[in-house]
């Protein structure tokens, strides 16, 4: 049978605000079909409904829809070169950095680039902001409570001094805590932040549609100030960065242009 999914695409922007329509499509079907098959809804309105019923139905479509797979330092040789140009090249400039983690997830980005600043003594302005869609994730990401398997980047040399280890379960320091502030929000309804010198953004763009990326980059850029970085994840390269008033440094790294 064919699934309706106009019909689910409206009721999801009604009653959870989820704006489906910028998501790209196959991909995004594929994956309601699956999440859906397995509550025994054999329509996508029963399926509305078992969700409008069901909280840990709904949750497990919201997670599953906005895949929240991460890593702290993910994609590390990257992270190693982000490391590297935000030391050298951007502390030595500003004095005070306002950084943003966009789509954070359970918050190993936004606590990696905290241990990274702390390692280097580098100020920022005010808490590193970190920002989701999924307030149940963000929920998880303020206790900053991981598994062995959700630190299997954490080098035992270089970060575990930033956790206590009890029953093979990590608990994050408070004092790498308190320089993260978690806040909800719609990279597509919300409105961006300023002034930014770090922007990270790692592999949401993925998901979503040319178009709907394209706006997203123009809002990235125009958050940053000139001299601001731009951070993607490994399998988002931005083809015409240039267009954005932004300047490729290195894989996956950008810089706001200044003005002429
Ligand atoms: C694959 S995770 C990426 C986490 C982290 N940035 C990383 O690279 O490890 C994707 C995240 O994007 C979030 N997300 C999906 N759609 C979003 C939207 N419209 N606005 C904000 N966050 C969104 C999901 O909730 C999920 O936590």
């Amino acid at each position: 049978m064919e699934l309706n999914y106009d019909f689910f695409y409206k009721w999801a922007k009604q009653y959870l605000k989820l704006n489906l329509d910028s998501y790209k499509e196959k991909q995004l079907q594929r994956r309601i079909a699956t999440v859906m098959k397995n509550t025994g809804a054999a329509t996508l309105e029963e399926y509305a409904l078992e969700i409008q019923r069901n909280p840990a139905i709904k949750q497990r479509f919201l997670d599953y829809i906005t895949i929240n797979v991460t890593d702290f330092f993910r994609n590390q040789d990257i992270f190693e070169e982000f490391e590297e140009q935000l030391v050298q090249q951007l502390a030595p400039k500003f004095s005070d950095l306002k950084i943003w983690s966009a789509a954070c997830s359970i918050g190993s980005e936004p606590y990696s680039m905290a241990m990274m600043l702390d390692k280097h003594g580098i100020a920022t302005r005010e808490k590193i902001l970190a920002t989701d869609i999924d307030e149940t994730i963000l929920k998880r990401a303020k206790e900053g409570i991981y598994s062995e398997i959700e630190m299997k980047n954490i080098r035992a040399t270089d970060w575990v001094d930033y956790f206590d280890l009890a029953e093979k379960t990590y608990y994050l320091s408070p004092a790498i805590k308190q320089k993260v502030r978690f806040k909800k929000h719609d990279l597509i309804a919300d409105p961006y932040p300023d002034k930014c010198h770090v922007i990270l953004c790692r592999n949401v763009t993925i998901y979503f549609k040319n178009d709907v990326k394209d706006e997203m980059y123009r809002k990235f850029s125009e958050a940053l100030v000139p001299g601001g970085l731009f951070f993607t994840g490994a399998t988002e390269t931005i083809y015409d960065p240039k267009a954005y008033g932004l300047r490729k440094i290195s894989s996956f790294i950008y810089e706001k242009e200044h003005r002429c």
